[in-house]
C-alpha cells in the first residue's frame, strides 16, 4: 500500500521530490509557518498517516504519539532532536531520525568563527555606527576590538562540528582546549587539541569559549550562574548549539556587568524570546537560529530526511536512528 507522510512546513524541493519519487502520498502544512502541538495534531487526526517529517519548532511527545498511532516514523529535519521526546518514542517503537549533514556541520562551524570573529572586532556594531552616519573620519581610538591569533579557543563539545570549528580556528592562529565527554584523539593529533576533563578549568583557561555540545538533562544551563563565574573577563562566549545550555538570564547579567567580555548567539533560551535586556547590549551579536542555513546545508539536510523515511520503509532501518 502507498505510504502518506504529514510534513509540517516546507523544506526544499530535492527531499518532497525524492519521497514523491517513490509513489508517497505527501501532505503538508499550507502555511510557511511553525505549528503549534494543538494543529499539528488536528492535522494528524485528518489520515492514518505512516510517517511525519518534522522540524526542531516541532514539539513531539506522547500527546502526538497517542494523536498518531499509525505512525512508524518521525523524521527530524535537524541534527538536533531535542524537540523529540526519544524515550517515549523507544518504548513504543516508534523510530526516531535526524539530519547530521556535512554540509550542515560546515556551515554551523562557518557561522560560529562567523560569531567569534563579529564578536572579536566588534563588526556588527562598526556597521551600525557607519549606516547612522556617524562615521566622521579615521580615529586611532574607535571600535578597538581584541586578535583572535594566538588566543586560546576552548570547546565545549568535540564531536563534527567541534572538530570542524577547531580545524578552522588553527588556522587563525589560535590554541584550542577542550572538553567532552568521549576524548576526539584525532583532534588532538590534527588540531593539536589539549584534552580538560573539567568544564571549569577549561572556562577558566579560555579567551573564547564555543558551546557545540547537544542538548541533554546533563548540558541543561550547563554555563550558569557559577559556571559564568570562572570564566575571564575578557573572554568571549558563543553559542551555535541549543538555547537552554545557557541560563541565558545569568548571562545577560554577566555582559551587562562586564564580567565576561562579549558573546555570540545563535540559539536562544527561549527562543523565538529573548531574556529582557539582551537586545540592549553592545557586545553581543544575535543571529535567529540560521547556522545551518546554508544552501548546501539545507539541500543535504532534504536529501537526509527523505532517505531516512525511504530506507526505513524499504529495509525497515532508518540511516540515522536517534537510538537504536
Ligand atoms: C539546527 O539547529 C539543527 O539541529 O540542525
Amino acid at each position: 500500500m502507498n505510504k502518506t507522510i504529514f510534513v509540517t512546513r516546507k523544506i526544499p524541493e530535492i527531499g518532497l521530490e525524492l519521497l514523491r519519487n517513490k509513489g508517497y502520498e505527501i501532505d503538508m502544512n499550507p502555511k510557511d509557518s511553525i505549528l503549534s502541538q494543538k494543529q499539528l495534531i488536528s492535522f494528524l487526526k485528518k489520515k492514518p498517516y505512516d510517517a511525519v517529517l518534522c522540524l526542531l519548532t516541532d514539539k513531539i511527545d506522547a500527546v502526538v504519539f497517542d494523536s498518531a498511532p499509525s505512525v512508524r516514523i518521525y523524521s527530524n529535519y535537524a541534527t538536533g532532536y531535542n524537540n523529540i521526546d526519544v524515550n517515549e518514542a523507544r518504548k513504543r517503537n516508534i523510530v526516531v531520525t535526524n539530519t547530521p549533514s556535512e554540509m550542515s556541520a560546515l556551515a554551523v562551524a562557518e557561522h560560529t568563527i562567523a560569531l567569534m570573529l563579529a564578536v572579536a572586532t566588534r563588526i556588527v556594531e562598526a556597521d551600525s555606527f557607519v549606516r547612522k552616519g556617524k562615521y566622521t573620519g579615521w580615529s586611532p581610538n574607535n571600535f578597538i576590538g581584541t586578535n583572535v591569533s594566538g588566543k586560546t579557543l576552548g570547546l565545549i563539545g568535540a564531536g563534527h562540528i567541534g572538530e570542524k570549528v577547531a580545524s578552522y580556528s588553527k588556522s587563525f592562529g589560535l590554541k584550542i582546549i577542550y572538553t567532552d565527554t568521549i576524548r576526539n584523539t584525532r583532534m588532538e593529533i590534527e588540531q593539536g587539541a589539549l584534552y580538560y576533563n573539567s568544564v571549569y578549568d577549561l572556562l577558566s583557561k579560555a579567551d573564547i569559549v564555543s558551546l557545540h555540545v547537544p542538548l541533554l538533562d546533563s548540558t541543561r544551563h550547563l554555563i550558569n550562574e557559577s559556571s559564568l563565574k570562572s570564566m575571564r573577563p575578557t573572554s568571549i562566549l558563543i553559542n551555535t548549539s541549543r538555547g537552554p545550555i545557557i541560563d541565558e538570564i545569568a548571562l545577560e547579567k554577566a555582559l551587562r556587568e562586564k564580567t565576561i567580555s562579549g558573546a555570540g548567539l545563535d540559539v536562544f533560551e527561549f527562543e523565538p524570546d529573548l531574556v529582557p535586556g539582551l537586545t540592549k547590549l553592545p557586545n553581543i551579536v544575535l543571529t535567529p537560529h540560521i547556522a545551518s542555513a546554508s544552501i548546501e546545508a539545507r539541500e543535504q539536510m532534504a536529501e537526509m530526511v527523505a532517505q531516512n523515511i525511504i530506507s526505513f520503509f524499504e529495509t525497515g532501518k532508518a540511516i540515522n536512528p536517534a537510538y537504536e
